[in-house]
């Protein structure tokens, strides 16, 4: 069967920078230390009233806009967070409410920095088999919220954004194999027995507390290298295609060593690999979606390209999908 088409794509992020050296005048940091370990220069920071459901409304608008439909035409949203405005009702339906397309299915899924694959996944499986015909994915995250400000173990890691695409159902006469358009091959994994790695230590059903990111950043760069370079070779596989013939790479932007690490493994060259970590740091579920919608606005991704999407997460969770845009 073929593929759901990616037809538009937006994103927003806060109005307030936060440079490496701002950071370095409030903890004991320095913007040598981050930029050599993780490439990160500056990250977004929301400010009152900036909530990850503003950044996800002001994205799917321009993904909207960008995709020529209306949002009355939206028959699907899902939405990836770890960071939603409130425990529930899903931020999902306070986007759908915002844009007017009340009545369509919303719901958010919670994969944390592979989220957008998990959404992605998620919904081109509901278009396929008939739950709608078009549906807006969203990755969005106030990580900023999360964090403990004075840990700069963790805190100099993370920024906060959204990115949006709009997907639709494949078509009847879509041709298929490695040409055709759209969604050609995914994969998704977890694996709940490494979750002190990367953790958040609160919740509702536990703390009662919102809590903060904890991450031996160590250990997960480890596993990151590792699941990434699997889940690529299995999509690879899937799909019948081989590595040179991957146009783009846009990864989940965690570390600029752990892109390179990756990218060298599979022996994509570097210069396929969309790279906005240095301006975004670690935006979670946003990064996939903002780094593909920074790299086709600024033209490097065309339409008829093939583009990895690659991920990995708390959970952990980690997954790959293949796109011909
Ligand atoms: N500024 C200055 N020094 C620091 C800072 C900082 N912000 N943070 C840590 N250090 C120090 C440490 O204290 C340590 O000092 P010591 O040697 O005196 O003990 C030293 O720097 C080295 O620390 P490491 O943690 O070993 O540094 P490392 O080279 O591993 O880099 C990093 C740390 C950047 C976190 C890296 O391990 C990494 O990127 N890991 C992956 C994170 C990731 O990919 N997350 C993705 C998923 S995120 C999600 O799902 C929400």
């Amino acid at each position: 069967m073929t593929g759901s088409h990616l037809l538009g794509s937006g994103s927003a992020l806060p109005s307030r920078v936060v440079t490496n050296a701002e950071l370095a005048a409030q903890i004991d940091t320095s913007d040598e230390w981050i930029v050599e370990r993780t490439g990160i220069r500056q990250r977004y920071i929301a400010s009152d009233g900036e909530t990850t459901a503003s950044l996800a409304i002001a994205a799917s608008r321009k993904a909207l806009d960008d995709a020529g439909i209306a949002a009355s035409d939206i028959d699907l949203i899902v939405l990836a967070t770890a960071t939603p405005d409130n425990t529930f009702p899903a931020t999902a339906t306070k986007v759908q409410n915002a844009l007017g397309c009340n009545g369509c299915v919303a719901f958010d899924v919670a994969a944390v920095c592979s989220g957008f694959l998990y959404a992605l996944t998620t919904a081109d499986s509901l278009l396929k088999t008939g739950t709608g015909t078009r549906a807006l994915v969203i990755g969005a995250e106030t990580f900023s919220r999360i964090l403990d400000w004075e840990d700069r173990t963790t805190c100099v890691l993370f920024g906060d954004g959204a990115g949006a695409v709009v997907l639709e159902a494949p078509r009847e006469d879509d041709r298929v194999g490695a040409d055709a358009p759209g969604v050609l091959a995914s994969r998704l994994h977890a694996d709940g027995a490494n979750h002190d790695l990367l953790y958040v230590d609160g919740g509702p059903s536990t703390t009662q507390t919102v809590g903060h990111l904890r991450m031996k950043g160590r250990e997960v760069f480890r596993h990151a290298v590792v699941n990434l370079s699997n889940v690529l070779n299995e999509v690879i596989e899937d799909a019948g295609i081989s590595a040179s013939d991957i146009d783009w790479v846009v990864p989940h932007q965690a570390n600029a060593r752990i892109l390179d690490a990756t990218a060298k493994k599979l022996g994509i060259a570097p210069e396929k690999v969309i790279v906005t970590v240095d301006q975004h740091a670690n935006t979670s579920a946003a990064s996939v979606p903002l780094a593909y919608d920074v790299a086709r606005r600024d033209g490097r991704i065309k339409s008829g390209d093939l583009v990895m999407f690659e991920a990995m997460g708390g959970g952990f969770t980690w997954g790959a999908s293949l796109v011909r845009i």
